[in-house]
């Protein structure tokens, strides 16, 4: 494939992270420090400006970039890169002061005090003038700047507000949707239930927390609108900067597993897709393998969002975080493994949150690559540079890409949908599990899916999983129908197609929208488990003998009208004997059903099976190694993570060691927490 490089003045990889020198402006011996702990550390590039607003406007009206413009000069003369953020992450006490509309209202539409940050309502006018004149003024400054590489838009957009504005702009926004006709919405949202029917759009409000909120449409809807106007924020502030001549490209940072906005709306209105990777790393839970397939996962849900060029990982912590219930030091060599395992997934760059610890305030204990004892000998700091050194030897990596034929689709409305259904067990839904375990599955056996959503494009995968796709947007049951037709291999489970975009029943049978055809099958109960029940299933073998048998726990579906064929039945409770996996032949593919949630390792059996028919070749890894690869015009490059402290040694490994200079001819050796990355 060809290389897609994500700037035309950077060569090889980006390494640096945020950088905060309007803390120190006092100090321009710990400035020009800085400098020169940067190059020692092989750090490319910065991001710079993201809190600022009070630095750059200290009283209203009073802007001035001078600060800034002397350090990205002095910067990009030693060869150090501007990534320039926007500064709507946090407002000076000034602006608050004098436009309280920027203040956002909480759930109970009450106004915030002023303070903390990534808290401003999207929709304020006032704000938005304010935002209008510094981001103009910011990119009449440094658009065209030789050291400029992107635009950072504000910081981690997240939340809800509640305000007024908020409610009438939710209005206006349903009265869109609804074509105008307050019938149409009260039959999305079922209203006559309870009656709770609505005779204008202007008795609506938003599901405040003593208020509406148990009209799940209504819920779902502002959790849409809520996406809409985040990202309506962060187009204002895009479209701000063009018209004031930046035409170099956008990002805002993504967080992991986020909840708030529906990130597959958003990643159509920026062009380079970035994320903040903080991972929790010897955790008392979990291996630090399992820990790294969950990042794995964010990886590759940020990555699949625009397939056709890498994605950065925007901030990471060097040694440590402050804020999660326990910060615990990265072990020695750590940096390094969760540093790769981005750019083994296709991130183009290993950027930090921070690069010089701040003194004071809240993250004052943070991990950044220069401590407070402002030396560069700390482990940490060597750390890093052994890490910056590393990268320059696999700079040829930059640019390459992904080629995945195996798909997860992670929709989250879906998310939403499940979790704010009355319905199942709170404790055990658990959708963003089973989609991370079936994805775990897959890395096991050395294949690497994507996670997308049902509207996205599909061409190119053989191979989807649908686990839980409780909602099936417009046209998806149809989309399926046409992949298994055209020979693609379909699986998916319980609680699949039971409602449509609106939140409706679908009638007629579960899955709805045609699916039941697909599947040939139709579900007619869910039943919930407590968490200590337990059933079983016993996989049929090739003669229809019951083979081995597997847990079931947490949801069992009774399935009728199956004409598909049968892989395993249940063996106890009031479903004994009734149907529990099926595949069905469908036009040139298969669908699989699993009726019941097993764990994913139990029923592997039908990934493997999946990943013959698609003529998709599979080695189950050493336990304990994660396995990527990045695709070039005319070579590959396999990234090998050896995520325990155990030395394992890697079977059917040929090609060169970019990092070591080994030529491997057989098999490779990995020490606790290294990584090999082998051009081939
Ligand atoms: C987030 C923010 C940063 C910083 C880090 C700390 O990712 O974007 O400003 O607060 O967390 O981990
Ligand atoms: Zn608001």
């Amino acid at each position: 494939m060809e290389r897609k490089k994500l700037f035309t003045q950077v060569d090889g990889l980006l390494h640096g992270g945020d950088y905060n020198p309007e803390q120190w402006l006092d100090r321009p011996d710990i400035l020009e420090k800085d400098i020169k702990y940067m190059k020692d550390a092989h750090i490319n590039t910065v991001t710079m400006g993201v809190f600022s607003w009070a630095v750059h406007e200290p009283t209203e009206g009073n802007i001035n970039f001078d600060w800034l413009a002397e350090i990205m000069d002095r910067l990009y003369e030693n060869g150090i890169y501007t990534v320039l953020a926007t500064p709507t992450g946090a407002r000076p006490a000034w602006l608050d002061e004098k436009y309280p509309s920027a203040m956002r209202c909480n759930e109970m539409g009450v106004r915030n005090h002023h303070g903390v940050r990534h808290n401003h309502c999207m929709q304020s006018p006032e704000f938005r003038e304010k935002v209008r004149i510094m981001d103009s003024k910011l990119a009449e400054r440094f658009a065209g700047h030789p050291g400029l590489l992107m635009w950072h838009i504000s910081n981690e957009l997240g939340g809800y507000c509640y305000c007024d504005t908020c409610r009438k702009k939710f209005q206006e926004w349903l009265a869109d949707r609804y074509d105008h006709d307050i019938e149409k919405l009260n039959k999305a949202w079922w209203t006559t239930f309870w009656s709770h029917k609505f005779n204008s759009f202007d008795q609506i409000d938003p599901p405040y927390a003593n208020g509406e909120n148990c009209v799940l449409g209504l819920n779902l809807d502002w959790k849409r609108f809520s996406t809409w106007s985040a990202t309506d924020f962060m187009r204002f502030e895009i479209d701000t900067l063009r018209s004031a001549g930046a035409k170099e490209p956008t990002t805002t940072n993504f967080m992991e597993m986020f909840y708030d906005y529906d990130y597959h709306y958003m990643k159509d209105f920026i062009d380079v897709i970035s994320w903040d990777n903080y991972p929790e790393m010897h955790n008392n839970w979990q291996t630090d393998a399992d820990h790294l397939l969950e990042r794995s996962f964010n990886h590759a849900l940020f990555r699949s969002m625009k397939r056709d060029k890498p994605f950065m990982m925007m901030e990471s912590a060097p040694g440590l975080v402050n804020w999660r219930p326990f910060n615990k030091y990265r072990r020695p060599d750590m940096h390094e493994l969760i540093s790769m395992q981005a750019v083994a997934t296709g991130s183009d760059t290993v950027q930090y949150f921070q690069i010089r610890k701040s003194r004071g305030s809240s993250e004052q204990w943070h991990g950044a690559v220069i401590d407070h004892i402002g030396t560069n000998d700390t482990r940490v700091f060597k750390e890093v540079a052994k890490l910056g050194e590393d990268l320059e030897s696999i700079s040829e990596v930059a640019g390459t890409l992904s080629d995945n034929k195996v798909a997860i689709i992670f929709d989250w409305d879906n998310r939403w949908a499940i979790d704010d259904a009355w319905a199942l067990a709170k404790e055990t839904k658990k959708f963003d599990e089973t989609c991370m375990n079936i994805y775990n599955v897959f890395m096991k056996l050395g294949v690497e899916p994507d996670i997308i959503s049902s509207d996205m494009d599909w061409s190119g995968y053989k191979i989807i999983c649908a686990p839980m796709l409780y909602v099936l947007h417009d046209g998806v049951g149809e989309k399926i129908a046409d992949f298994v037709k055209n020979g693609g291999q379909f699986m998916s489970t319980y609680f699949t197609g039971y409602v449509n975009k609106d939140l409706l029943a679908n009638l007629g049978g579960f899955p709805g929208d045609g699916l039941s055809e697909v599947f040939g099958l139709r579900s007619e109960e869910i039943d919930t488990l407590y968490p200590e029940d337990r059933n079983s299933i016993s996989i049929i073998d090739r003669a229809g003998k019951p083979s081995h048998s597997i847990e079931v726990r947490d949801y069992q579906e009774l399935l009728r009208d199956v004409t598909a064929d049968v892989l395993a039945r249940y063996n106890g409770d009031y479903v004994a004997g009734k149907p529990a996996i099926t595949r069905n032949n469908y036009g040139d593919g298969r669908a699989y059903y699993v009726a019941c949630r097993t764990k994913q390792e139990d029923i592997e059996f039908i990934y493997r099976e999946m990943l013959e028919h698609a003529h998709i070749a599979y080695t189950k890894l050493p336990a304990g190694i994660e396995k990527h690869t990045r695709y070039a015009e005319d070579c590959a490059y396999d990234f090998y993570l050896n995520c325990t402290t155990e030395e394992i040694v890697v079977p059917n490994v040929t090609g060169t060691d970019l990092i070591t200079k080994d030529k491997l001819a057989g098999s490779l050796s990995l020490k606790g927490y290294q990584i090999a990355v082998i051009r081939r």
